[in-house]
């Protein structure tokens, strides 16, 4: 009995030190200086910074293809298309209130604008699309909202962690963290 538990115990030592090659494998923080995420990640803001940044809109009528052209053009100029697909907001009084906000963030970003007409095509394809996949399919966007919560504490804890510093504002994240790459 002895002497399987030791074999056991080689076995265990082995697969232990052969995980230890593979990425997947946790190590103790302390022996882990390598960042868990992207710089993209890292400069998250809010926790629906960090899901998809695209739609399938395939199956959308014609009218809404072309919207969503002009949301990815007019929406992306400061910030990732992440941010409203995955925010939370999905009814037309909060689309209008954010349109209205991101136009006077423009005010103060050189080579940024948002035309009346922008707004109000990106308006409607906004109402169509939250209503198609936060509205209509709401357990799934909540799972989805659920899942990137869950990534945002842990974007922040390893934040917290490399001393990256807070994300405050358009601010990027300032200290040591410099480059796009995962340090050696
Ligand atoms: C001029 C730059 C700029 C443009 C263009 C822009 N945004 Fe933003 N957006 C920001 C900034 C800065 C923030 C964070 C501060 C804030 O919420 O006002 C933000 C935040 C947001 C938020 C999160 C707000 C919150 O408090 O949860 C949403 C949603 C959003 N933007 C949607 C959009 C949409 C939709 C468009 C296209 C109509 C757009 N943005 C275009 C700069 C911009």
């Amino acid at each position: 009995m002895k002497i399987f538990s030791i074999k056991n115990g080689w076995i265990g030592a082995l697969t232990a030190a052969a995980g230890l090659n593979l990425a997947s494998c946790k190590k103790p923080p302390q022996a882990s200086p390598e960042p868990r995420f992207s710089a993209e990640q890292f400069e998250a803001r809010f926790y629906y910074d960090l899901g998809a940044a695209e739609i399938d809109i395939s199956s959308y009528p014609k009218k809404q293809q072309d919207g969503y052209a002009v949301f990815a053009r007019t929406c992306s100029q400061c910030h990732t298309l992440a941010r409203p697909i995955n925010a939370p907001f999905a009814v037309r009084k909060d689309w209008e209130r954010y349109i209205q906000r991101m136009h006077i963030r423009t005010e103060s970003r050189p080579g940024t604008g948002i035309s009346k007409a922008e707004a109000a095509v990106v308006l409607d394809f906004l109402v169509y699309d939250s209503k198609i996949r936060k509205l209509d399919n709401k357990s799934e966007f909540a799972a989805k909202t659920e899942e990137l919560r869950r990534l945002f504490d842990e974007v922040v804890k390893e934040r917290d962690r490399l001393n990256l510093g807070k994300v405050e504002g358009k601010a990027r994240p300032p200290g040591p963290y410099t480059g796009d790459k995962p340090r050696p």
